[in-house]
């Protein structure tokens, strides 16, 4: 694909060569992700950033990775707060934010909203989330993240093993990990999800159509056995129209040590998208697997900046410039803890 001022909804638009180009930018930017670079190769461009849902990573990830490119980031985070409490439609946002904008990350609730609000918008849009669709940019950090965990291993994407594990008909991130998945060979997919939170048929008729593996179970010790990752997801309860009936599937998948234990090869990488329901009712991955050094969620969620900087320096075209437009940072800060 022409990454260039291309629209990002969705994993369907992407083959495995745009993949390697994009996980290619993203490893040039560690340097900047880390905080030895900065570049000011986006001076002056604004991205509009309107999440009209609930975020803490990818809004923010978002931006923080817009800034260290050098350009400027203008929010909206509730419905309340802009134009469409009063009724303005979605069409008319985008045609006025687009003239304020370079590019815009939009997050709505509903499905194919974003790419609505594309098809009028002036400049690219990405897909921040939509609704229970999609979250390209999600399966895009964590294919790369994927990688990375792998290679430590010396494992390639080609070949993984993977269990989803938890809401697999709501989740959008695992929506679009399928997706991108279908791309690779000899992929192996569990899918361990209550009955009624089963991945979409569509989605399970894509994976077989790709000649992935697809075995499913509701036994989570069953289903983590013989894996390379596990994918770990919250309950949507944000999706269920009667939010009672998320209740009773909260804490049926809790993965914790001796679980892990029991059940995983060594080395298993555990991921998530975050945020993970940490309350007693859910609690889907235990802190004492704080100590595993293979728990990757905050490595994951650390991808996405490398990741999402890539997404804006191609579709903005200055994937070539970022380098001449660097110096050295002036402050230092210890992360490692
Ligand atoms: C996910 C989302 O919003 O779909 N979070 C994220 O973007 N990292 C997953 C979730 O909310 O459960």
């Amino acid at each position: 694909m022409d990454f260039s001022g291309s629209h990002i909804l969705s994993i369907d638009q992407f083959n495995r060569s745009d993949i390697e180009k994009l996980f290619s930018v993203a490893d040039s930017l560690e340097p900047y992700s880390s905080k030895i670079k900065v570049t000011r190769v986006l001076e002056g461009a604004i991205l509009g950033s309107m999440f009209f849902e609930p975020s803490t990573r990818t809004r923010i990830s978002f931006g923080a990775s817009f800034n260290l490119l050098g350009g400027n980031v203008r929010e909206i985070t509730e419905v309340g707060s802009s134009s469409l409490a009063k009724g303005e439609s979605l069409i008319d946002t985008a045609k006025v934010l687009s003239g304020y904008s370079d590019i815009i990350v939009m997050r709505h609730p509903d499905e194919g909203s974003v790419q609505k609000f594309a098809e009028a918008s002036r400049v690219p849009v990405v897909n921040g989330g939509d609704g229970a669709n999609e979250h390209p940019s999600q399966a895009l950090l964590d294919l790369y993240t994927i990688e990375k965990e792998l290679s430590q291993n010396k494992k390639s994407i080609d070949g993984l093993r993977i269990a989803l594990v938890g809401d697999l008909k709501y989740g959008r991130a695992v929506h679009s990990l399928c997706k991108i998945l279908s791309l690779y060979s000899d992929i192996t997919i569990k899918l361990i999800s209550p009955e009624a939170l089963k991945l979409p048929v569509k989605l399970a008729e894509q994976l077989t159509k790709a000649n992935i593996e697809v075995i499913e179970t509701e036994n989570l010790e069953e289903g983590i056995s013989e894996v390379d990752i596990i994918y770990v997801t919250r309950i949507q309860e944000e999706r269920f129209k009667d939010k009672k009936d998320a209740i009773k599937y909260k804490g049926l998948m809790t993965l914790n040590q001796s679980i892990y234990t029991a059940n995983c090869e060594p080395n298993t990488v555990i991921m998530h998208p975050l945020p993970r329901d940490s309350r007693n009712d859910a609690n889907e991955l235990d802190s004492d697997l704080y100590e595993n050094p293979n728990l990757a969620i905050f490595r994951q969620a650390d991808n996405g900046v490398v990741v999402r900087m890539a997404l804006f320096a191609l579709v903005l075209g200055v994937e070539n410039q970022i380098n001449k437009f660097s110096k050295p940072v002036n402050w230092k800060i210890n992360r490692d803890l």
